[in-house]
């Protein structure tokens, strides 16, 4: 067997209804099984799971593919990991097969980080680390909490866990270029160490933190490697993902302590950033936990601003964040220490809608008292408030306003429709370029996506578009169609389900498939469709035959050419070869 024997079977053996049903509850209705879809945030069952076809399919959020790409998606691991998971449920080895070629890559620097994570926790524990348990005491972490988290502690001799990993085999060389040693001495002394997990759980670096007041940085980080980006790493992501599923919420903080403090009352669906600004790339990641997302930063200016920068950062992506602000000494740390957990799961339930919080935000600090600050502020506010899609909260706004500077709600209510219907018109154009821009699907890709459709369910029908030589009119579907041809004649055969595993690197190519696999066609196309939707297509390819003569007509000054290209364009619109 080859290797994509191997993974179909590995596919075939692990049923899609039974490995999905696992994890979220399928109900059956008719032919298939319907579920809450996990990957966006719903409470419908808009997830259906085909028995017959192993393929699922979000009707809403427009998630699909096979046993593999549910996994992957719903686990956040790569193919290889869920290929390795699923052969070993069903008893296949997959001796021999390359799956892991980045991964092995960095197996050293793995095996090096868990080593120093172990090496760091026994010291902790041991007579040295008395001076880190008292002060972990004295900031109220537990057992528990230290061994959840991992916490551990670096020494004060030079060098004993280089000497350590050198005896285990690992160069000098690599342990300066993991970030674990510099020149021949260990990079920690005497620091609280905190391991750094990728998205997957593995550790990919180290925070260590200071636990007297002396005047070094109060943490130091792993210089940036290639697995460590400061700038990408959410701290907590990796438990995160299952506690924001069950909570379907996620909660944005600061500080590692703050993660640490929370979880200690339960509360883990919650990330930090390395006390830098959001990225795109953060975000990116924080959308696939949930779409229910709540920043509860620092109470102080700097907190402020980050949060007033993270909620601007969400709304361009068209997601309105809620709110937790505190106290300007507090942080979540310190307000659960002091508040208990009742009052942080109050502060949860109420927190509240960002463009609220921004429109608290600008009055702060302003002295309201001539009528040009006031009209100033009111505009600000307006503008706010236009954004908010619910109208019972953008009257909520207005009346307050109208109550908090005496005017009339009549004059408020009619200069917002006002700056709504000029936002509104705005809008309008940007979508409308939009949709002329890509939205719309001409004749020729309606056909082309009603062939590839039915190339994936009828095999002849690969073979005719072989022999006809069509050709599509976009370059993706030039692509997915030769996958399809290429896939079929190495296989012998073709199914949507392993094509999905083998199309899986594509992603752009996995997409287009899924939007053309989720075309509500019939099952059975008849000769006389088949040959309506080749002749469109036909028809392009003669148009574009045409336009490329057209053109070398024109880029030619020798007559004879000329002629003799013109002759070619006049047989292909009267239908000859
Ligand atoms: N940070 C850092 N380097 C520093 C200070 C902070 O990398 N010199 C990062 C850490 O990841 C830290 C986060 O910024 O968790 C937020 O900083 P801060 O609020 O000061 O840290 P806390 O997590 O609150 O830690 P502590 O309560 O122990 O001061
Ligand atoms: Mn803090």
């Amino acid at each position: 067997m080859n290797n994509q024997d191997i993974i179909n079977e590995v596919r075939r053996k692990n049923d899609i209804v039974d490995i999905i049903g696992e994890k979220i509850p399928l109900e059956k209705r008719g032919k298939n099984y319907f579920g809450v879809c996990p990957f966006h945030d719903d409470t419908n069952p808009s997830m259906s799971v085909s028995r017959e076809k192993q393929i699922y399919t979000c009707f809403s959020c427009h998630a699909t593919g096979n046993v593999f790409n549910f996994l992957m998606n719903y686990e956040h691991k790569d193919f290889s990991q869920v290929l390795t998971d699923l052969a070993t449920r069903v008893g296949i080895t997959l001796n021999g097969i390359k799956t892991k070629k980045i991964s092995t890559k960095y197996n050293d620097w793995y095996n090096i980080y868990d080593i120093a994570n172990k090496f760091y926790q026994n010291n902790l524990m041991s007579k040295e680390g008395s001076r880190a348990r008292e002060y972990l005491k004295k900031r109220s972490i537990d057992e528990d909490t230290i061994k959840e988290f991992e916490i551990g502690y670096s020494l004060k001799d030079h060098d004993s866990l280089t000497k350590l990993l050198q005896k285990k085999g690992y160069s000098l060389d690599l342990l300066n270029k993991v970030g674990i040693s510099v020149n021949d001495y260990d990079i920690y002394h005497l620091r609280l160490m905190f391991p750094l997990h990728d998205l997957s759980g593995k550790v990919i670096g180290f925070s260590g933190r200071i636990i007297t007041d002396s005047k070094q940085n109060k943490y130091l980080n792993t210089k940036e490697t290639d697995l460590f980006k400061k700038g990408q790493l959410l701290y907590h992501y990796h438990i995160a993902k299952e506690a924001a599923r069950i909570d379907k919420s996620v909660i944005i903080m600061e500080g590692f302590m703050d993660i640490i403090r929370a979880s200690t009352i339960d509360v883990k669906n919650t990330v930090a950033t390395m006390g830098t600004a959001l990225t795109h790339d953060h975000i990116k990641n924080i959308k696939r936990l949930s779409n229910n997302i709540i920043l509860c930063f620092d109470g102080d200016e700097a907190g402020v601003k980050a949060t007033l920068a993270a909620g601007e950062m969400f709304a361009k992506e068209n997601l309105e964040v809620k709110v937790i602000s505190l106290n300007n000494n507090d942080d979540p740390d310190t307000y659960i220490l002091k508040n208990g957990k009742e009052a942080f799961l109050n502060l949860i339930e109420n927190a509240i809608y960002f463009s609220d919080y921004k429109i608290k935000t600008l009055s702060q600090g302003r002295n309201l008292t001539s009528s040009e600050d006031k009209a100033n502020y009111i505009h600000e506010v307006l503008e706010e408030a236009a954004k908010i899609t619910d109208p019972i909260r953008t009257e909520i706004i207005l009346k307050e306003l109208a109550k908090k500077f005496e005017i009339g709600y009549n004059t408020l209510e009619k200069s917002f429709q006002e700056l709504k219907a000029t936002k509104t018109k705005k809008q309008e154009v940007v979508i409308e370029k939009k949709t002329a821009s890509k939205g719309k699907k001409d004749k020729y890709q309606k056909a082309s996506f009603c062939i590839i459709y039915y190339m994936l369910n009828e095999q002849d029908i690969i073979e005719s578009v072989e022999r006809e030589h069509l050709v599509f009119p976009t370059e993706a579907l030039r692509a997915l169609e030769s996958e399809i041809v290429y896939f079929y004649h190495k296989y012998g055969f073709i199914n949507e389900a392993d094509f999905y595993t083998y199309l899986t690197p594509k992603i752009e190519l996995v997409n287009l498939l899924a939007e053309i696999m989720q075309l509500q066609l019939k099952s059975k196309v008849t000769s006389k469709e088949l040959l309506d939707y080749f002749n469109v297509i036909k028809e392009y390819n003669e148009k574009m035959s045409i336009t490329k003569l057209e053109e070398k007509i024109k880029n030619t000054n020798d007559p004879l050419e000329q002629i003799k290209y013109a002759e070619q364009i006049r047989k292909l619109r009267i239908g000859e070869k």
